[in-house]
This record gives C-alpha cells, structure tokens and sequence, in this order.
C-alpha cells in the first residue's frame, strides 16, 4: 500500500471531517453524566454526527456494531456501546471516527464522570500531555519515530506504561491506512515525515502494566491487571513546518 500523500485539497475536506469529529465529542463531553448507559452516548453521537451532515466511520467495520466505542475504566479501547450505567467517579474514553466527503476524522478523549480521583485526573492529563508532546515533535523532514519516542517518555516519565499492542495509523479515504504509528520508538527512526500525510495519533496509556486482553464480546480491549487506561487521539496533517490537528474546534 505505502503512505498516500494528499493535496491540499485534500487536506481541506479532511479538516472538516476533522472539525466535525471534534464538534460531537465535545457534546458528548457536555452531556456525559452519572446514571447515563453508555448506549445513550452512542445515540447522541449518531444524532449530532447525521445534524453535521457526516456518516459514522466505526458503524460495520469488521462488523462494528455501533458509532462510538465506549471503554470505561480498565477498559482501554473499543469498547461497545451497550446497557453498562455510568457511576460518579468512572472515567470513559470516547472514540469517533466520521466520513465527511469521502475522507475520515478521527479522534478520542477520555473524561471523568462527577467527580474523579486524583490518581484519574493525573493518567487523563499525562495521557493528554502524551499526544501533545507526539504533536510537537513532529515535522516534515523529521521521522515518525521522533513522534512516537516524545510520546513514550512523557507518558513514561511519569510513572505509566504504554500501550503496545494497539497504535495510531495513517488515515485519510480509509480509517486506518499506512503507516502504523507506535506510541514507543527511538526519535531519528522510521519514515520519512512529508507535507501532506494525514495520521492519527493514539496513546493509549495504563496505570499498572501494557498488557492488555479482549473481552468475550471479542471487540472490548481491557488492561489485563485491572488497572485504569485513557486514551486520547487526534487526526493531524504534515503542513508547514509542523503537525496541524485537523480534530479541533
Ligand atoms: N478509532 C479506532 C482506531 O483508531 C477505531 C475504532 S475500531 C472500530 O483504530 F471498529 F470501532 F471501528
Ligand atoms: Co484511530
């Protein structure tokens, strides 16, 4: 396959789709509450993704069956919308994914629910911290690595591990196209960075250990010590002289 490069053109559609994604997690970050199913989040997402005029990018792929993924507490990823109710102090990690155009945003936060303790507010912002420290040390003609490395040591540093079974990935027409983009790495190393390459940053971050197991639904990925997880990803594009997050309001 190979990384694609896109046109400015290109880049322009892939920020509305960017800007779209952010617009409905930040109404899912406004509404999200105590006694709410997850199932319900998912429902807002579908209505405010149809009102922007965009198409669930998640929806039957490899027969996902819902817009959102859901993944509370120990839960570090694609975790499916269902009957679970939201307790004061859970934190949630909210993935979308939208096709706009025909090009692709995505991106994830995790939030708390009420109040949350201090050790979740610390993982949320170091993981947070993480995919900013990711974004800043990216440009064209550096190398994916240098991104990969910055996002490793910051989350590292700070006493957490690193998710390593999972990665961020190049996107554009489809969801997940080359390069794969590990949260770990040696800064110098891997491909080349050039304008217009549109990725998905993605670090997934534990308290405990990286290791990780799918559920029985065969789709919900969960810390296999029980420990917390977040996760927070943006779809950047190689432009000027550094990373443009193309998921932003
Ligand atoms: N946002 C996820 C990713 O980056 C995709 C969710 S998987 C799906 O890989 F099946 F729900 F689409
Ligand atoms: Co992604």
């Amino acid at each position: 396959m190979g990384i694609i490069i896109k046109s400015e053109e290109e880049i322009a559609i892939m920020r509305q789709a960017g800007r779209i994604v952010a617009t409905v997690l930040e109404t899912l970050k406004a509404k999200i509450k105590p006694g709410m199913t997850t199932e319900e989040l998912d429902v807002i997402a579908a209505k405010e993704l149809k009102k922007l005029g965009a198409t669930p990018s998640f929806k039957g792929y490899h027969g996902y069956p819902a817009n959102l993924c859901v993944s509370v507490n120990d839960e570090i990823v694609h975790g499916i919308p269902g009957k679970r109710v939201l307790r004061e102090g859970d934190i949630v990690s909210l993935d979308f994914g939208a096709i706009y155009d025909g090009f692709q945003g995505d991106a994830a936060i995790t939030v708390g629910v009420g109040q949350i303790s201090q050790e979740a507010k610390r993982l949320i912002e170091t993981t947070e911290g993480a995919l900013r420290a990711g974004i800043g040390a990216g440009r064209p003609g550096g190398r994916l690595g240098d991104i990969s490395a910055a996002i490793q040591q910051y989350a590292e540093s700070r006493g957490y591990s690193i998710v390593r079974e999972y990665t961020g990935h190049g996107i554009g027409r489809e969801m997940h196209e080359d390069p794969q983009i590990p949260n770990f790495g040696t800064p110098g190393q891997g491909p080349l960075l050039r304008r217009g390459m549109a990725l998905a940053l993605e670090p997934m971050v534990n308290v405990g250990d990286w290791h990780t197991r799918v559920a029985d639904n065969h789709w919900t990925v969960l810390t296999v010590d029980g420990s917390l997880s977040a996760h927070f990803e943006h779809t950047v594009a190689v432009t000027d002289g550094k990373l443009e997050v193309l998921t932003a309001l």
